[in-house]
């Protein structure tokens, strides 16, 4: 039998991951949350981030890294961004509408996981803007009540229309039926610490100083901070980030990753 090159085949065009949009909330005019359907085959861990994107005018597909801000029985997926007027993804990003297509590459990866710690009684989760995305997964996950006795969410923003998205998602959590159970009668289990910089709120200040002076420790009645009680997740900017490690490591923390898990783990929040 004759062998005939395949030199003349037209290549395959790959067809991108699409997925449909199904809802786009804007916050404000720095901030968009949105939803799109799920692929069926997309198995994902509380904290996880993928690719998503669009096609560019040459045909290619421009992605970025997003965190899944839903959790992973939910069966769409929900993204929070930010919107830079002259950022490459998110200045058109932001426009998107219900049945538009987005471009969702199904490989999750990220250490911002149950699994990249080791067990402890109380989890700190600290974010800065965009950076709550992750935590909003992991707050709505069941896993996280059953693993620790108290879950301490801190998200920072510059302004008070800025703390809305996580207002309103810890207001549904305690409202949901089965995750209300699990954050127990008081909901008690379940801690949320909003801070701001930039505008009067009730509790104004970065939290790394409110970490640095005692003031969060003292709000929240805590004085044995450390390496055997505590575990934390850090998501936000990469000032945030920076700091915040030295700032646990001076307590005793260790940072783990999904290899070697350890007291706590930092990942940057998606930036635009
Ligand atoms: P600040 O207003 O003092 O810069 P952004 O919107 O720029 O991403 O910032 C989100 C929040 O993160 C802001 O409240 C900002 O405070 C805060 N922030 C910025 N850098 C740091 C840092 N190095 N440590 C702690 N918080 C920070």
């Amino acid at each position: 039998t004759e062998i005939r090159p395949v030199k003349d085949a037209t290549p395959v065009k790959t067809l991108p991951d699409a997925q449909t949009v199904t809802e786009v909330t804007h916050w404000t005019d720095r901030l968009f949350s949105f939803r799109v359907t799920r692929p069926a085959s997309l198995r994902f861990r509380s904290g996880e981030f993928v690719m998503i994107g669009l096609l560019k005018d040459d045909g290619k597909p421009l992605l970025r890294a997003y965190s899944i801000a839903s959790p992973s029985w939910d069966d769409e997926l929900e993204f929070y961004s930010i919107k830079v007027q002259d950022g490459p993804l998110t200045s058109r990003l932001q426009h998107i509408q219900p049945g538009d297509q987005i471009i969702l590459r199904p490989k999750p990866v990220g250490t911002l996981v149950h699994d990249a710690l080791l067990p402890g009684n109380r989890l700190w989760l600290f974010s800065t803007g965009t950076g709550i995305a992750p935590f909003a997964s992991l707050i709505r996950d069941p896993q996280t009540y059953e693993d620790y006795d108290k879950v301490i969410l801190t998200h920072t923003c510059r302004d008070v229309a800025e703390l809305e998205y996580g207002r309103k998602l810890v207001e549904n959590v305690r409202n949901d039926e089965l995750l209300r159970e699990l954050i127990g009668d008081g909901l008690d289990k379940l801690v949320y610490y909003p801070t701001t910089t930039r505008e009067e709120s009730p509790k104004m200040g970065r939290i790394t100083a409110l970490l640095s002076d005692g003031t969060l420790f003292k709000d929240l009645g805590v004085d044995d901070f450390g390496a055997e009680n505590d575990r934390a997740m850090v998501c936000g900017s990469m000032g945030l980030n920076t700091d915040i490690k030295v700032i646990l490591e001076g307590f005793g923390l260790r940072e783990g990753a999904n290899s070697e898990p350890a007291e706590y783990v930092v990942e940057k929040a998606f930036v635009g």
